[in-house]
């Protein structure tokens, strides 16, 4: 009988891919997926360690989990990704009853270690810190391809919406972040797997297909002959080789590395979403200086104004920061400032969370209060949410191009909620289809507005036309046009 997993999944859109491609590689070995993970013979947490909240959600599901283990002893319980990385063996001196720990550079050989723990014994596959001091990058970028490809042998049909990685890991160490520590040092793919998993995607169905990495602009592959393939050469050779593509974008740019190219090829390939999320994180060059980001803010409003003056539409949301070590009420109004000055499409806002290991736990005391970090989140929110409103405002009459996610979950609540509410990787708005017949849909622009319109449910998939008759604060609602 095909053994069940059950796999949960926190954090960023990265995880998200790597959940799919480690769904597929054990689907291949005869797995079945559930949804009930009480039932299921492997229970696996795909984790993220970029805020301790994240963490909490996890350490609650593990301590829930010892009553079942000890019910049925046989299951295997897995921790894979960030936080397996990050804490390492004390998650096992903690909880036990976790067989598996898989850090996110190991993951294609999650089903090896599943196989050996169903044998007996328990399993770790974690890079370790020596990966940056030692020579193995090359074995970084291996395993990287490794997951990477196994997606095209396990591929059946593509949803709308597909993922492809470019770049894996993260070189900045951004004062405050762990992601440096746990995903280990960037890696670039070769462009042409790159290409050729877009391509595949297209043919299977894909109507939209985000580039991601976590510095994705920075991309460089170097050939062996000594030439580079950059970000905006990328973008333009994956444009002019999947032209049946309606839809192309990426995700998260570092601002300091972001070209005049990139925002050249950007407008002139018609394709290519006029969207970028480019995370500020302060508006205050003090604190900017602080958390090693390596642009003032003069240097990230030039880019604003750059992006602006190519492509006058163009659409830009950003991440921020409240309360880091030290920040001060002039700090945090010159972050208020920026939002309003910039006109972002929505921020992401978060609360600092000291992350152990980190050069800001190193270095600075996480001296602002939580009741004051807590309130500069809020005013954030507020500053952000009058900017949307006004930008969603001004779309009111216009006809926009939507891709429908499905039938709207939103459509029961009264408003809408926040885009902060809807979560980081700000996708999942659709509700499973239940019913063929009419009911209110929700889509996305190109520049990632989220409409909601009433149509029928078969148009999940395709992108359409639709009119913008009212705006709300994080919404536009939508007519749909011939
Ligand atoms: N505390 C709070 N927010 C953080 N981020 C990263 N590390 C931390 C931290 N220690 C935020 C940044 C980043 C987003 C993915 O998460 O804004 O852009
Ligand atoms: Fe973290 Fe900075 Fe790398 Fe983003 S660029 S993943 S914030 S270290």
């Amino acid at each position: 009988m095909a053994r069940s997993v059950y796999l949960e999944t926190f954090g960023c859109q990265m995880n998200t891919l790597d959940s799919e491609l480690v769904l597929g590689q054990l689907r291949a070995q005869g797995y079945q997926a559930v949804d009930d993970c009480q039932q299921a013979d492997v229970i696996l947490y795909n984790t993220c360690s970029v805020r301790d909240h994240a963490e909490q959600k996890v350490r609650s599901r593990l301590g829930e989990l010892r009553f079942l283990k000890r019910k049925r002893p046989g299951m295997i319980i897995g921790v894979l990704g960030c936080m397996a990385e990050r804490e390492g063996d004390h998650l096992l001196h903690k909880y036990p009853h976790v067989d598996v720990l898989c850090g996110p550079a190991e993951l294609d050989k999650l089903p090896l270690l599943l196989h050996n723990a169903a044998i007996g014994g328990r399993q770790v596959a974690l890079m370790g810190r020596g990966v940056r001091r030692s020579g193995t990058r090359q074995a970084a970028e291996d395993n990287l391809e490794m997951l990477d490809l196994s997606r095209s042998m396990s591929l059946g049909q593509s949803p709308a919406q597909a993922y492809v990685r470019v770049t894996r890991g993260c070189d900045k160490f951004c004062s405050y972040c762990i992601v440096p520590f746990t995903r280990g040092p960037e890696v670039h793919r070769p462009p042409q797997n790159i290409i050729d998993d877009v391509k595949r995607l297209v043919a299977a169905g894909a109507r939209e297909v985000t580039l991601l990495g976590q510095t994705v602009n920075h991309y460089a592959y170097q050939h062996g002959d000594g030439r580079t393939t950059g970000f905006a050469d990328l973008l333009y050779q994956i444009h002019e080789s999947a032209t049946d593509l309606p839809r192309l974008r990426f995700v998260t740019s570092f601002p300091r590395d972001f070209t005049i190219q990139t925002l050249q090829v950007m407008r002139d390939c018609r394709r290519i979403c006029r969207y970028l999320h480019l995370p500020a994180q302060s508006g205050s060059n003090r604190v900017l200086g602080l958390m090693n980001r390596g642009y003032t803010v003069e240097q990230y409003r030039d880019l604003i104004d750059q992006a602006r003056s190519s492509m006058s539409d163009v659409s830009v949301a950003s991440d921020f920061i409240a309360g880091f070590p030290s920040e001060t009420d002039d700090d945090h109004a010159a972050s208020l400032e920026l939002i309003r000055y910039c006109g972002f499409k929505n921020s992401f806002i978060f609360k600092y969370s000291p992350r152990p290991g980190t050069a800001a736990v190193r270095r600075l005391k996480d001296d602002v209060p939580d009741v004051v970090k807590r309130r500069r989140n809020n005013q954030m929110l507020a500053v952000q949410a009058e900017v949307s409103a006004q930008l969603n405002q001004a779309m009111v009459g216009q006809s926009v191009r939507v891709l429908v996610e499905g039938s709207s979950k939103l459509a029961q609540k009264a408003g809408s909620p926040s885009l902060v509410q809807l979560g980081v990787a700000g996708r999942g708005l659709a509700a499973p289809l239940a019913t063929a017949g009419p009911s209110q849909l929700v889509g996305r622009t190109g520049g990632d507005q989220i409409v909601v319109f009433d149509g029928p449910s078969a148009l999940a998939g395709q992108i359409v036309n639709v009119r913008i008759i009212e705006a709300r604060q994080m919404t536009l609602v939508g007519e749909l046009q011939a």
